[in-house]
């Protein structure tokens, strides 16, 4: 079982239903069982064009949504990537032990690039600062999306290329996943829901009720089976959402109802989707309250305050020994 916990997510776009069913409900489950360090990752945001005015209210914006969904500052670290800028420094010194060749490799690079006119080269280095957040808190665990996976197993050799040179210092991280890592758009079941996609891909998780009902009920069902299958994807993505939103809320039976209806031909898909868009409501309708009363308090800048103290003790440690190990500055303070 994982001692330390680190995970991260831009504050660029809503948090919609796949980030919450894939990762974030697993951050909020880990941190009964272990040291959890959660992050906004504001850095990462800039690897594409942001308008600066509105970057630091979405950082506010999302970490209001993490604190809503479950986040709880009195067990975890809750902070704003910028706000310990030590992650930039080990970026850098991890940049020297990665290979070129290891980074041409991720995927995500490749779709993302393609959808923009200007790539940075921060674009393409964007994951050794992920395995730099990561490695910074020695986490051995980290709770993402399938999209991630690939990240971790560069921030994986990144750690042992770094611990070969310069002594035992990162514990290798291990992704957890689980159901629901791979959540796939409403509107096209054949690609994975996102931010990026546009509206009618994704279902916000502070998203107004109308509207999460309209997207729910004109999802794309039978794009047409391939070869070997039962089940087309948009029915099986349908059934996925149901499946952990049921599990959410202690709902044992109706998943097993509708798939025995579903294998005996007797489903009607706007049942389905009836049933989605109702348990559905039953997970997030708390969630939104709690985002209200949250936001209307204002405490979230202090909960950011206190959690980049504690993420930065950690970080400055970290460092301190990076630092020694690799030789550089001209001593040991600062
Ligand atoms: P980001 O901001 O794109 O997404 C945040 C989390 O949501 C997961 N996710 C999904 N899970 C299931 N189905 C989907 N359709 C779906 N879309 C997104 C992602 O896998 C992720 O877990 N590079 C990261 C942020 C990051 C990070 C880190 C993560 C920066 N540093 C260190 C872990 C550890 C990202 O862009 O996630």
């Amino acid at each position: 079982m994982a001692k330390r916990i680190f995970s991260g997510i831009q504050p660029t776009g809503t948090l919609h239903i796949g980030n919450y069913l894939g990762a974030i409900r697993n951050w909020v489950d880990l941190q009964r069982q272990a040291e959890c360090i959660y992050c906004v990752v504001d850095y990462h945001a800039i690897t594409i064009d942001v308008d600066p005015k509105t970057l630091r209210s979405a950082s506010h914006s999302m970490a209001l949504d993490l604190l809503a969904c479950g986040v709880d500052p009195a067990r975890s670290i809750l902070f704003v990537q910028a706000d310990v800028p030590q992650h930039t420094e080990l970026a850098w010194i991890l940049s020297c032990v990665t290979s070129y060749g290891d980074v041409a490799r991720m995927t995500q690079f490749k779709d993302k690039s393609e959808k923009q006119e200007f790539v940075t080269a921060g674009l393409f280095t964007y994951p050794i600062l992920q395995a730099a957040d990561i490695l910074m808190y020695r986490a051995d665990g980290v709770p993402v999306g399938e999209d991630q996976v690939q990240h971790l197993e560069l921030s994986r050799r990144i750690a042992r290329r770094f611990n070969s040179r310069f002594g035992e210092v990162f514990p290798e991280p291990e992704p957890i996943v689980t159901k629901g890592a791979r959540i796939m758009s409403l509107a096209d079941p054949t690609s994975k829901m996102s931010k990026s996609a546009g509206e009618a891909h994704y279902v916000g998780v502070m998203e107004r009720e109308a509207s999460i009902r309209r997207k729910v009920r004109s999802a794309v069902t039978d794009v047409g089976l391939a070869p070997g299958e039962t089940m087309s994807p948009g029915v099986a993505n349908l059934f996925l959402i149901l499946d952990i939103a049921c599990e959410l809320v202690g709902d044992a039976t109706t998943v097993a109802e509708l798939r025995a209806d579903f294998v005996e031909g007797k489903l009607l898909y706007s049942r389905l989707k009836d049933t989605v868009f109702e348990r559905l409501m039953d997970v997030l309708r708390p969630i939104q309250e709690r985002r209200a009363k949250l936001a209307a308090s204002g405490e979230v800048l202090d909960i950011l305050g206190d959690g980049a103290r504690r993420a930065t003790a950690i970080a400055e440690e970290t460092m301190s020994d990076v630092r020694r190990r690799v030789g550089l500055g001209s001593s040991d303070v600062g």
